[in-house]
């Protein structure tokens, strides 16, 4: 099972994002979420993001967040928690607000503050801040870079510091895997954060990867590395490796595997990767068939929850 393997292969957990309606009404679903051999970490798929959380202002809601956190607890598995400061699934009461810089902090303050002190003591990690840079390596335009420039970097983080001072606080993003100019703009965003005096304990590498286009384990392992050298955890927080075209052929399943194999094996090979995290399991629910339409059976397990040969590769590796 994935977590024990990992767990003896030195890191501190395998884990699984939880869709929240599935883990309510599918017990074939929540049986293999709530097997800790399996996955000894989870987190929630959506219900943290700002707009479960305080779909208008100042009104808070945990209902949907609280699903996941509370089958960690059951269970007794880390929790990473997500998302604190995002431009997308952002209320367009924050998103369209005309703000000043002391409007907007007092914004992200109140946010920050309730959020985290409703799950004080059980994150493991917090995601602070996802995505702010863009796929060219610009900047990623939101109303925050609108507002502060790239002083929300260390705001966000100083922030979510004061309101939760023993959780690992991570920047988190996509396509850091492939070294590039996103993955160097990445880097600045470290040095900002850190050249201004605000604490930052890792960089999440989402891995939204793609069947035979995911870099090898020793790329991978290098631009790990090049995070891990400025003094940061990293872990891969997202992880899954999607078909360009289905249906997969079994060539491509095979190939599946050894990418999978590779992006496992990549933590490995690094001494801060603390951890490797599955964006769902299951085929059955995962957000990538109706992201980019005509790729997808991205994961480990297919939609009548049988272990495909990419679980069998990444069990292998560990
Ligand atoms: C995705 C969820 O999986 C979907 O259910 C939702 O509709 C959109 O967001 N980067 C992130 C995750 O940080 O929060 C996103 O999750 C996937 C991309």
């Amino acid at each position: 099972q994935l977590n024990d393997l990992a767990v003896r292969a030195g890191l501190l957990y395998f884990g699984t994002a939880v869709g929240e309606s599935a883990s309510g009404s599918d017990s074939a679903y929540a049986a293999i979420v709530n097997n800790k051999s399996e996955f000894g970490q989870v987190v929630p798929e959506n219900g943290q993001k700002w707009d479960a959380t305080e779909p208008s202002q100042g009104r808070f809601t945990f209902t949907s967040g609280d699903i996941t956190a509370n089958i960690a607890k059951r269970n007794g598995q880390y929790l990473r928690c997500h998302t604190l400061v995002w431009h997308s699934q952002l209320p367009s009461w924050v998103s369209s607000g005309s703000w000043t810089r002391a409007s907007l902090t007092s914004v992200m303050e109140v946010h920050i503050e309730n959020v985290m002190k409703h799950y004080i003591g059980q994150c493991y990690a917090w995601d602070v801040l996802n995505e702010a840079v863009a796929d060219s390596g610009a900047w990623r335009d939101s109303v925050f870079l609108q507002v502060f420039g790239t002083d929300y970097f260390p705001l966000s983080f100083n922030l979510a510091k004061k309101y939760d001072p023993d959780t690992k606080l991570y920047y988190n993003d996509y396509n850091l895997e492939y070294n590039g100019a996103k993955t160097n703009k990445a880097i600045e965003l470290v040095q900002i954060i850190q050249n201004a005096g605000a604490p930052i304990d890792g960089v999440g590498f989402q891995a939204h990867l793609i069947v035979g286009s995911t870099p090898s384990r020793a790329n991978l392992a290098t631009t790990l590395r090049r995070f891990t050298s400025m003094g940061v955890d990293v872990a891969y927080t997202e992880l899954d490796i999607r078909h360009g075209s289905l249906p997969a052929a079994s060539s491509a399943l095979v190939t599946q595997g050894n990418d999978y194999a590779n992006v496992v094996g990549s933590c490995l090979d690094v001494d801060r990767c603390v951890g490797v995290t599955v964006w769902g399991y299951t085929d059955k629910y995962s957000w990538i068939p109706s992201t980019f339409p005509g790729t997808g059976d991205a994961l480990i397990y297919d939609s009548n929850f049988q272990k495909k040969a990419a679980w069998t590769s990444v069990s292998s590796v560990l």
